[in-house]
């Protein structure tokens, strides 16, 4: 099994990610070893947190992308941040301080674990209506979120897109975002499983933990598309895969 890792902090130095040149590297292997062949780097972009690292980023990025060419010519690996929404986001989004996934038009958001869902909604509605094509990371993780599935669909309906984290369903991230993951892939309300890997031992670069409660609830082909096809396709700016 192959997979794409589109969330994922990896480069060192620019976030509570690596935070050595060597366990990048070594977080990198693991991901491969593991059989992931695409990764979108995703340090937060939290000015108020990490300050301003666009420029370090980009730096860190071609480091890791000349070491991938070297040890894995088969691995991809594209660029991309974690926003974490702030009022007036928006002008780093136009200045592209904060990068998009890739070169597509998606973005991908999140938001602290104590959100209302009142700000949550008024917050990624602000940015639909301006235009951005939202992934919400880890909705698993808001327990404002767990009585508004239905709320969660019309954001689908209206063009958003569901990253959820592949550690959630073995409990690691506490047993609300458990059930709540369960609920979401049960409901057929996630478009992309992905690492949010930090480190390389409480959250790992890995997929594969994930696969066994992934076939408890979808098809082949679901899976497919929610460990690979899925982040492909919003990398490449196309329409993703919806199950019903
Ligand atoms: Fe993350």
């Amino acid at each position: 099994m192959t997979f794409f890792d589109m969330h994922c902090h990896m480069l060192c130095g620019v976030d509570d990610g690596a935070s050595s040149p060597e366990m990048m590297y070594q977080m990198l292997e693991a991901a491969y070893a593991d059989g992931t062949r695409a990764v979108c780097l995703t340090p937060h972009f939290s000015p108020y947190l990490f300050g301003n690292t666009s420029e370090q980023v980009g730096a860190v990025f071609g480091e890791l992308r000349e070491y991938a060419a070297r040890q894995h010519p088969d691995l991809e690996l594209f660029l991309g941040n974690e926003l974490g929404y702030y009022s007036g986001c928006e002008r780093a989004l136009n200045e592209g301080t904060c990068r998009h996934l890739g070169e597509s038009r998606y973005i991908l958001v999140d938001f602290p674990g104590d959100v209302s869902f009142f700000e949550l909604r008024a917050d990624v509605e602000n940015l639909m209506r301006r235009g951005y094509r939202v992934v919400l990371a880890h909705p698993e993780r808001y327990p404002c979120l767990s009585h508004k599935l239905s709320w969660v669909r019309t954001f689908i309906d209206d063009g958003g897109l569901v990253q959820v984290d592949a550690s959630a369903p073995t409990g690691a991230d506490g047993p609300g975002a458990k059930s709540l993951w369960k609920k979401l892939i049960q409901k057929h309300l996630v478009h992309v499983v992905s690492s949010d890997g930090h480190n390389l031992t409480t959250r790992p670069p890995i997929l594969s933990p994930c696969l066994p409660y992934l076939e408890k609830y979808c098809s082949p082909e679901e899976i497919a598309a929610l460990t690979f096809g899925n982040a492909d396709r919003i990398l490449h700016d196309r329409p993703v895969l919806q199950f019903d």
